[in-house]
């Protein structure tokens, strides 16, 4: 069983796969899953979508988890702060950096802290190098929900991030709290520039949808996450 948490578009692909919808209750409210032979699959902004701040992210982590979902792939858009990288690819980071500024824990009550070093998991990156996707690069989460200015622009590239969004890292981190193996799947989506608007980055989602569809039932069907 495989987790998969992403927007609303990939939901429409994975409906077609033999599945049902079902109601599963969290600590922090219920949450709506498509469950499939093999997939769990959460959609991170709800129905009807709300923004990156407002997402639930430790009811949806919190699914995984009574689930008991050992591996979870996000998809997740980015804009590239690197030229290199290019809008309608999709990249597969390696590492984070959190400008979000808030505390993400399930630990509230006493202090337990958990290893961080390497955010994302090893595993599922080696299966996605084997079907040819790029691997590497930092993925900074930032609050938003505004794009960012050319002043933080440049102060992420000094930090050295390649791509950002604004979702990654809470979700990471209570994945990691949970003993969760999670691997972001990026879609880059745009060039930080003044040119970037949210419709351009829907539009460009869109059109990346069927790939990515592709990449999420082929890590579906491998055998890694029924060891
Ligand atoms: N900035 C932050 N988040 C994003 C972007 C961006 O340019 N594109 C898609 N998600």
């Amino acid at each position: 069983m495989i987790g998969i948490i992403g927007g609303s578009g990939l939901y429409e692909g994975l409906s077609s796969i033999k599945s049902k919808e079902k109601y599963v209750r969290t600590r922090f409210g219920d949450i709506k899953v498509l469950e499939g032979d093999d997939f769990i699959f959460v959609s991170r902004h709800g129905n009807p979508p709300v923004p990156p701040h407002m997402v639930k992210y430790h009811a949806n982590m919190d699914v995984f988890n009574i689930m008991k979902i050992k591996y979870v792939i996000a998809i997740s858009s980015v804009g590239s702060l690197r030229d290199k990288i290019k809008p309608g690819t999709i990249i597969v980071p390696e590492d984070l950096l959190d400008f979000t500024g808030r505390v993400w824990t399930y630990h509230n009550e006493s202090p337990i802290h958990v290893n961080l070093y390497e955010p994302f998991c090893p595993k599922i990156r080696r299966i996605l190098k084997n079907m040819n996707l790029k691997i590497g690069g930092t993925y900074a989460t930032t609050k938003g929900p505004q794009f960012e200015t050319r002043a933080e622009k440049k102060m992420l590239i000094t930090m050295g991030a390649d791509v950002v969004g604004m979702t990654v890292a809470p979700e990471a981190r209570l994945a990691r709290e949970l003993g969760i193996c999670y691997q972001p799947i990026c879609p880059v989506v745009n060039y930080v520039d003044e040119k970037t608007t949210h419709q351009n980055t829907i539009d460009m989602v869109k059109k990346m949808e069927d790939n990515l569809a592709k990449i999420v039932m082929n890590l579906i069907n491998s055998n890694f996450h029924r060891e």
